[in-house]
């Protein structure tokens, strides 16, 4: 569905557009990569920042081996520094029903960062339950599971440097 080339182009693109929007700020950015999907655009994106950040982890489960969203979102692994008044990107690999997002940015608005934006390589807003703002969007795919870039199907195809859709 998309070439590696495609992506590294758009990852460096968004980078310098990150970059730019917080060019300003006077403590690092604070990157919250959601595992384990967005492990692998997180360090492309952190790698093509040219602004000092801070790298951190957040741990959500709601799917199971399936392709489909049990619809319940557990936070499984909280980040380990206190975040208020830290400007905190979250950063995630699909946005599909919603959920997963909905319930860290909850969950993160709580601890009072100065400013608290999203960057998610891939929307898939066919299958949106909550309608969740992205402010940093990679692609809009299509109503198709996908794979690759550090998403998995079953825990399996996360090493695949393109992104394929799964038949
Ligand atoms: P949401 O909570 O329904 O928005 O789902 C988001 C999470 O589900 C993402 O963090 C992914 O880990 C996972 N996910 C959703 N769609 C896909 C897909 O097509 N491939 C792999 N993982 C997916
Ligand atoms: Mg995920």
């Amino acid at each position: 569905m998309i070439s590696s080339e495609r992506i590294s182009k758009r990852v460096r693109l968004l980078g310098r557009e990150i970059s730019e929007v917080y060019a300003d700020i006077e403590t690092p950015l604070v990157i919250v990569a959601i595992l384990k999907g967005a492990t692998v655009f997180a360090a492309d994106l952190l790698r093509s920042l040219a602004i000092p950040a801070e790298l951190e982890f957040v741990r959500a489960a709601s799917y199971g081996a399936g392709t489909r969203t049990t619809g319940r979102v557990k936070i499984a692994h909280m980040v380990e520094g206190p975040l208020a008044g830290r400007h905190v990107l979250l950063v995630e690999d699909i946005v599909d029903s919603g959920r997963t997002i909905h319930t860290i940015l909850r969950r993160f608005r709580k601890m009072k960062p100065a400013s608290l934006r999203v960057a998610a390589l891939l929307d898939r807003p066919a299958r949106r339950e909550i309608p969740v703002h992205i402010d940093f969007t990679g692609f809009a795919i299509p109503d198709r599971f996908v794979i690759g870039y550090g998403l998995d199907y079953a825990g399996l195809y996360r090493e695949l440097p393109g992104i394929y859709a799964l038949s």
